[in-house]
C-alpha cells in the first residue's frame, strides 16, 4: 500500500484503537431534505468536533462545511437516481477525481447494489472508481445498499461484502444482522456499520456495541444521532463504545447525563471536551 493510501486510510480508521467514527450527513442525494437534516450547516457544525470522519457529499461539503476542519472528509461520489425515481439502483459515478482531490478527500465513497436491476452497472463502476482513485493514494469505501427488494441477512450481506473487496474497496460499510462475525470474517477488509433509520437511542447504542463486538471497526452513523432530540448527547454516547470501550449501560447512562446537564455554553477556542469513556486507549505496545 503506498504512504498516501495508507495515511488517509488511518485518518479514518484511528490507527491507536483501529476504530471509526464516522458521522453520516448524504441521505440528501437521493432523499432531499431529510426530517432533521433540513439544514445540514446547522447540523455539522455541533458534531463534526466529536467524529472522525464525515461522509457527505460535495454540493454539502462546499456549502456546509468551514474549509478549516481537520475532520476528514469521506466524500460521497455516486448518485443518479432519487426516492421517486424508477430505480434506486440505478447509480453512477458523479464526481471526478479531480474535484474529489479539490475537496481534499480522503475517501471516496460510492453504492454498490448487489441483486439489484443495475448490479452490473454499480459493480463495474466500483471497479473502475478503485483504479482511478488508487492512482492518486485515495481509499474507497463501498456501501452495499440494501432496498426493499434485497436482504439484510448474513448471507446476502457476505455475498455483497466480498463481492465489494473483490473490487478492490478498501472499506466496506455494510448493515449488522444475525451472525454478523460471519459477514466480518468473510471479508478481508475493514467494515463499518451503518446505522439504518432512527430508533430509540439505547437500541442505537446496543447497535453500535454489537457491531463493534462482531468486528466492525466502527460505525457509521447518521438518523440516529441527527434524529436523536440530542444530537450532541448521543454522538458522544456512541463515540464512548467506539473509542472508549463502554458497554450498553454505561453508553446510555452517558447519554441521560450530558442530557440531563443540557447544552454547554459555547467557547469557540476549546477542544472537544472528552470524559474518560470517550477517550481513545493508550496505543498498544
Ligand atoms: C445513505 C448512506 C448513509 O450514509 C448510511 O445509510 C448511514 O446513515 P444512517 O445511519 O442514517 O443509515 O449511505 O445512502
Amino acid at each position: 500500500m503506498d504512504w498516501g493510501l495508507k495515511n488517509r486510510i488511518s485518518q479514518i480508521i484511528k490507527p491507536y484503537d483501529n476504530r471509526a467514527l464516522m458521522l453520516a450527513v448524504d441521505h440528501g442525494y437521493f432523499l432531499g431534505p431529510t426530517e432533521k437534516l433540513e439544514n445540514p450547516k446547522k447540523v455539522i457544525a455541533p458534531l463534526l468536533k466529536y467524529c472522525d470522519s464525515l461522509m457527505v457529499t460535495r454540493g454539502i461539503q462546499r456549502t456546509s462545511v468551514p474549509a478549516t476542519t481537520d475532520t476528514p472528509m469521506v466524500l460521497r461520489v455516486s448518485g443518479g437516481s432519487s426516492i421517486i425515481g424508477e430505480d434506486l439502483s440505478q447509480e453512477d459515478i458523479t464526481v471526478s477525481i479531480q474535484d474529489a482531490i479539490r475537496l481534499n478527500a480522503s475517501a471516496l465513497a460510492m453504492s454498490i447494489f448487489v441483486g439489484s436491476k443495475y448490479e452490473h452497472q454499480t459493480i463495474v463502476n466500483l471497479g473502475k472508481l478503485v483504479s482511478k482513485a488508487e492512482r492518486y493514494g485515495i481509499p474507497v469505501l463501498a456501501v452495499t445498499a440494501v432496498g426493499k427488494e434485497l436482504g439484510k441477512d448474513e448471507r446476502y450481506l457476505s455475498l455483497a461484502c466480498r463481492i465489494a473487496a473483490e473490487q478492490g474497496a478498501h472499506i466496506v460499510k455494510t448493515y449488522y444482522c444475525d451472525n454478523f462475525e460471519k459477514v466480518v470474517q468473510s471479508c478481508p477488509v475493514p467494515i463499518i456499520v451503518a446505522g439504518g433509520k432512527k430508533i430509540p437511542e439505547r437500541d442505537a447504542l446496543q447497535l453500535t456495541y454489537d457491531s463493534i463486538k462482531g468486528g466492525a471497526v466502527g460505525v457509521d452513523m447518521g438518523r440516529n444521532i441527527w434524529q436523536s432530540e440530542h444530537p450532541v448527547a448521543m454522538i458522544r454516547a456512541v463515540r464512548s463504545i467506539v473509542h472508549g470501550n463502554s458497554n450498553v449501560d454505561q453508553a446510555y447512562d452517558f447519554y441521560k447525563k450530558l442530557v440531563s446537564e443540557g447544552p454547554k455554553k459555547k467557547n469557540k477556542s476549546e477542544k472537544p471536551n472528552q470524559t474518560k469513556s470517550e477517550k481513545p486507549n493508550p496505543p498498544k505496545k
